[in-house]
């Protein structure tokens, strides 16, 4: 099986590019190879490539920042995917998109299902959720895969910021009202490239029936809070943190420029139940993810 990775250099692409060459040739793209704010070069390069299974793992992931650049955060969250859906029907090939928790406002107090109601609070939210609509409309063989809060130990990720926080203040305050599935995107990485490869004698009839929206994160919830004490509490170079108590605090206490659902845990059962699959638990993931950063 061919397969283009779209967005390699990512939290989640450089995770898919480790695990994808185990299922057939693959060729990743980064924005240098395929910027996806060029729309004619997105059909271009899988016309002329001719993938039977299409990854887009790049968006526009500054939730702040979008609030201001609404037309960018629409153009690659958005019209993007539509198109490389579009290219996937015309070419009979399978699309594997990723989508997000911030499509909902977060009011339940139980976690969300793939049939409750979308009400995204941000732009990028919005922008998001129009990319699900544009490939729902486009597409035909896809999934949709919404996760939530993806962790890595490259780059700027919540662990490595509240690492680094660790090492220059004494108090930290974290927002303790901010819940939802700390998803490690190796794990996340892994399962997607499992529910392929069980699949991968026929992916296109497979996908076909199963084609649709998944919920997919790290197995449980926690706050940002909880989450930000396992981290300290699992980081093997402990002796360097100068930290001394971390303090639970509310979202008011840190006003950003876009509003985040407060409860926006998923519930991932209709995955499981489909593909016989499960992400691991977001505490063992965490622990697996920090032991191995620091080999
Ligand atoms: N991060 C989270 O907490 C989170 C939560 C829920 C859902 N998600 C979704 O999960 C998926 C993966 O997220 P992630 O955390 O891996 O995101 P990420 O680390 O921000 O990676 C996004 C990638 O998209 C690429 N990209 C942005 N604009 C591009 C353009 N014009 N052309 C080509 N590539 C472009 C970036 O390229 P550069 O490397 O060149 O900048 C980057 O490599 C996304 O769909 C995201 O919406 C993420």
């Amino acid at each position: 099986m061919k397969i283009v990775l779209i967005g390699k250099n990512g939290q989640l692409g450089s995770e898919l590019r480790q695990v994808l060459p185990a299922l057939g040739e693959m060729i990743a793209l980064g924005r240098d190879e395929l910027d996806v704010l060029d729309y004619l070069a997105i059909q271009k390069t899988l016309i002329e490539l001719q993938p039977g299974l299409i990854i887009n793992a790049s968006a526009y992931t500054e939730v702040d920042l979008a609030e201001t650049q609404i037309d960018l955060a629409e153009k690659i969250n958005a019209q993007a995917p539509g198109i490389m859906a579009e290219i996937a029907h015309k070419t009979n090939a399978v699309f594997i998109h990723y989508s997000t928790d911030y499509v909902f406002d977060g009011k339940k107090h139980t976690p969300y299902s793939e049939t409750d109601l979308t009400h995204p609070l941000n732009v990028y939210g919005k922008s998001k959720l129009k990319g699900e609509e544009n490939i729902k409309q486009a597409g035909d063989v896809y999934l949709i895969l919404r996760t939530s809060w993806i962790y890595s130990l490259r780059g700027n990720s919540f662990v490595n910021k509240v690492l680094r926080w660790s090492r220059g203040n004494k108090i930290l305050k974290i927002v303790s009202d901010q819940i939802s599935n700390p998803t490690w995107a190796r794990a996340l990485a892994e399962i997607t490239t499992q529910a392929i490869a069980t699949n991968k004698s026929n992916p296109l009839d497979i996908f076909r029936e199963r084609s649709g929206i998944y919920h997919l994160a790290g197995s449980g919830y926690t706050s940002r809070y909880e989450w930000a004490k396992q981290i300290l509490a699992n980081d093997p170079k402990r002796t360097e943190q100068l930290v001394q108590t971390i303090e639970p605090v509310s979202s008011d206490e840190f006003p950003t420029p876009a509003m985040r659902p407060l409860f926006s845990a998923l519930n991932c059962e209709k995955f499981t139940e489909t593909f016989g699959l499960h992400m691991p638990s977001w505490e063992n993931a965490l622990r697996k993810a920090m032991s191995e950063s620091y080999v």
